[in-house]
């Protein structure tokens, strides 16, 4: 089946784009983009852009990598206040600011 009209790809070429990019690397993180890479294209008009994803998503081996899994969930934490001093700042400044 047709998957992407505007570059002719097929489920099948999903597939094997997705097994080929999971045994070249097994932490890596397939995207449409590296999959369109990998195929020696581009995106276009991007309309295939769900069902491409719903292809992708019938791999089993599109799984993310176990080690990136909670990624996420650092991504959402609050960051740490830097403790780094302003290298434009100098001790006069500091000190008309603070007094
Ligand atoms: S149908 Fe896939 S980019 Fe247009």
């Amino acid at each position: 089946m047709i998957v992407c009209h505007c570059q002719n790809i097929s489920d099948t070429e999903i597939d094997a784009a997705i097994d080929w990019m999971r045994a070249s690397d097994p932490q890596a993180l397939i995207t449409p983009g590296k999959i369109y890479r990998a195929l020696g294209k581009a995106a276009d008009c991007g309309g295939c852009m769900p069902l491409f994803l719903d292809t992708m998503r019938k791999n089993g081996n599109l799984e993310i990598p176990m080690q990136l899994r909670s990624l996420r969930g650092g991504a959402t934490k609050e960051p740490e206040p830097c403790k780094a001093t302003p290298k434009s700042l100098n001790t006069s400044t500091i000190l008309s600011v603070t007094s």
